[in-house]
């Protein structure tokens, strides 16, 4: 005997909702309605306390600050650079740029699933952050070298602080994320761009 499916009911659209005349024009929602705000948190179950994923929200908001500042000065300092030393160093700010851009990804991404709001607009992290302002225009070489060092040691401190913080409420991973992906990668970059205001000639003059 053939088997026989019953026919499926023809899928219907739905019918305009209280009079509503269905339309192909976006709607824009009203702007300025927080749906949570910045220094409150979220509850994920993550099996931290309340407590630890606040203060971790606060001290990864500062990093992460900084983060977004000190990329903005590397990308600065890409465009500006200029003299001998031009095509490496134009090329490692633009690295090291990239790096910074990763991490910051990183250390939003932490604030979110630890149920804070991660600083995303440039005028809040500038309003955060604990590197001082370059001037609007172009300094040389070695004092652009220095600001991103002093720029670097700021970003650093406060990433030791946020290590010891995460430990003592075992927050390991903002603790890992911190050690493993901040601190290390700020280090190295350190090294980099300091080796470049060394004065140590290539031939030693007779
Ligand atoms: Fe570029």
């Amino acid at each position: 005997m053939p088997v026989t499916s019953k026919p499926r009911p023809r899928e219907r659209r739905r019918p305009p909702h209280n009079g509503d005349v269905l339309s192909p024009e976006p709607k824009y929602a009203k702007l300025g309605e927080e749906v949570q705000r910045f220094d409150s948190l979220r509850a994920l179950p993550i099996g931290l306390s309340e407590q630890a994923r606040s203060q971790s929200s606060e001290a990864l908001n500062r990093v992460l600050a900084d983060s977004t500042v000190l990329y903005h000065l590397y990308k600065k300092h890409h465009w500006l650079v200029a003299g001998p030393t031009f095509y490496q160093l134009h090329l490692l700010f633009d690295k090291h740029a990239d790096e910074q851009l990763e991490i910051v990804d990183l250390v939003a991404e932490r604030v979110q699933l630890l149920g804070g709001i991660a600083v995303g607009d440039p005028r809040h992290a500038a309003e955060l952050t604990s590197i001082e302002r370059p001037p609007d225009g172009a300094e040389d070489v070695p004092a652009m070298i220095t600001r991103l060092l002093k720029a670097h040691e700021a970003l650093i401190r406060g990433v030791r602080v946020a290590i010891e913080l995460t430990e003592q409420n075992k927050d390991w991973g903002s603790n890992d994320l911190l050690m493993s992906d901040v601190l290390r990668r700020n280090e190295l970059q350190v090294w980099f761009v300091a080796e470049h205001i060394v004065d140590i000639p290539l031939v030693d003059e007779e």
